[in-house]
């Protein structure tokens, strides 16, 4: 989510563009098929059953990069959603407008092959293989739609930092409590194999249960691991914490700042496991 930067001459009113797709090279595909590949073999038991469920749904493992016309179609049929294409990062409120109308833009670019790891920005492969699985779950797909009605009601305030770290620390970095264990369901963590393992089996993390105000006050990291990880024992406890809570009294005493740093442990949590922070005591991916 971003302001500070000019549409593009070839994108809509919207911010949207034709993805294009059979401008794709070989080479992008191929991309897109090695970093699927690499995700299967950590994924299985470590994602949650709604995302694993949702690849099948979408038969996102065809290979090469999915045609959105494609995937829309059967998208909208389970749960009313589309994904449409856009140029990279949009302004808060044309996300938001597009969330609030079923809509989720993804970038249509694909990394080159000298990044596999890490990039700084979304691409194709982040947007479609990390979000879009949940959209096929219809209370995740309705915690989206209400996500974007009320950030276009944040937008009154001058609070989006905080709820961005809602965003963040579920829809982005969110872990479930299943009968089998801890599982994955946020779009940054599934679409990196590292930090699949690391956010699940790492000593050096907190995972911390769900509490919406909370984690509203908490501030994140934009450039490496997480050094926290919200538990949720439900989407419907996601949606309805959410839905039923009026944000603007939370926004006012916050005023867009954080009190708890990324690591910090508050005396109300619930705490599944402490964390060490050995890793980014360490200097985490910067280390030496
Ligand atoms: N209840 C929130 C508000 O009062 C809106 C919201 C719902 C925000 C769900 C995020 C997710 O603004
Ligand atoms: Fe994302």
């Amino acid at each position: 989510m971003n302001n500070h930067f000019a549409k593009p001459a070839h994108a809509r009113e919207d911010w949207t563009i034709d993805q294009g797709w059979a401008s794709y090279t070989d080479q992008e595909h191929q991309t897109w098929d090695t970093l699927y590949q690499r995700l299967m073999k950590v994924l299985p038991d470590r994602a949650a059953p709604e995302f694993l469920n949702g690849l099948e749904a979408l038969d996102l493992h065809r290979g090469g990069i999915p045609d959105f016309e494609r995937m829309s179609d059967e998208l909208e049929s389970l749960t009313g959603w589309r994904v449409v294409a856009v140029p990279g990062l949009v302004p808060d409120d044309v996300f938001f407008e597009h969330l609030a109308n079923r809509r989720f833009p993804a970038g249509n670019f694909i990394r080159k092959p000298d990044q596999l790891d890490y990039i700084q920005e979304p691409d194709v492969f982040h947007d479609v293989f990390g979000h879009v699985p949940m959209l096929t779950d219809p209370v995740f797909a309705d915690y989206m739609v209400a996500y974007g009605e009320g950030g276009l009601r944040s937008l009154r305030h001058a609070s989006l930092k905080n709820l961005a770290a809602l965003y963040w620390y579920t829809v982005e970095f969110g872990l479930i409590q299943t009968e089998q264990g801890l599982r994955i369901y946020g779009a940054g963590i599934v679409s990196s194999p590292a930090e699949s393992i690391f956010s699940l089996e790492a000593p050096s993390p907190n995972r911390i249960a769900f509490d919406l105000e909370r984690l509203m006050r908490t501030d994140y990291r934009i450039d490496d691991f997480q050094q926290t990880y919200f538990v949720i024992d439900s989407y419907d406890q996601l949606f309805k914490s959410t839905v039923d809570t009026d944000f603007a009294p939370l926004y006012a005493d916050l005023q867009g700042e954080f009190d708890l740093k990324p690591e910090d442990i508050a005396p109300t949590d619930t705490v599944i496991h402490k964390g060490t922070q050995t890793y980014a005591n360490k200097g985490g991916r910067f280390a030496a």
